[in-house]
């Protein structure tokens, strides 16, 4: 059991469950044309952010780490009419392939595309008063994760969600010392979600199509 037979089996999720979808396949495409990583959620993950957004009624969704917007067109999907989501990206050249499948998805309206580093923009996002977020999804350079973390709890309300990406790294996240920077920031991701009274928190294994990670989900008290 391995890579191939997970690759498999998340094709036939995908094909029992997610039905075909071509401006998810356009926005793929386009950034694979453009030569940004394959590192987007996949699609199972992006029906679960759908879900999880909709499940938890929100209107306001904070993303850190935007790519080609893959994941933001999954979850921007879920909001109402007037749901807004914010989205925060370093690379302009990621930024410009994601503006351009968001518009294609006709979601323009309703995301906002940030374009700088996060932790630039996060004191922003809050000074301008766009928060408390409903739903947090933090998927960017792993060792900012405590800063982040400290960020979605600061735009957080009671009931609010943050889920954080890529918490597993292939079972690396028991190593102490790994040597991983990214590994290092999964498990500062467990010892914040584990440290804080404010969050009750767990955390999936996941294999699938993008390996063996997973992802921590939590509520703010
Ligand atoms: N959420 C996306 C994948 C994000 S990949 C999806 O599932 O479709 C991680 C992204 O974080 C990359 O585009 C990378 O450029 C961006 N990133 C890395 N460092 C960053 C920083 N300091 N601030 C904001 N974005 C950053
Ligand atoms: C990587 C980053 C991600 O956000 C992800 O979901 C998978 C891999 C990476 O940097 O390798
Ligand atoms: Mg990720």
């Amino acid at each position: 059991m391995g890579q191939k037979k997970w690759s498999k089996v998340d094709a036939y999720i995908a094909e029992k469950l997610l039905p075909p979808d071509a401006v998810l396949a356009a926005a793929l495409a386009a950034n694979a044309a453009d030569g940004l990583p394959p590192i987007d959620v996949s699609p199972p993950q992006g029906r679960l952010l759908n879900l999880l957004v909709r499940m938890s009624g929100a209107r306001r969704v904070l993303e850190i780490g935007t790519l080609g917007g893959y994941s933001t067109i999954w979850m921007a999907r879920a909001l109402p009419e007037d749901g807004k989501l914010v989205t925060l990206e370093f690379e302009p050249r990621h930024a410009a392939v994601a503006k351009a499948n968001i518009e294609r998805a006709g979601l323009s309206g309703k995301v906002d595309i940030r374009v700088g580093k996060a932790i630039d923009n996060l004191p922003k996002v809050a000074a301008e008063g766009m928060g408390p977020f409903d739903f947090v999804f933090i998927d960017a350079d792993k060792p900012s994760n405590p800063q982040y973390l400290d960020w979605a709890l600061k735009l957080s309300r009671s009931g609010t969600v943050i889920v954080l990406d890529n918490v597993i790294r292939d079972g690396a996240v028991i190593k102490s010392k790994s040597g991983d920077a990214s590994v290092e920031g999964a498990r500062v991701g467990f010892d914040f979600f584990g440290g804080s009274l404010r969050l009750d928190a767990t955390a999936l294994q996941t294999v699938g199509s993008k390996g063996y990670d997973g992802l921590a989900i939590a509520i703010v008290n």
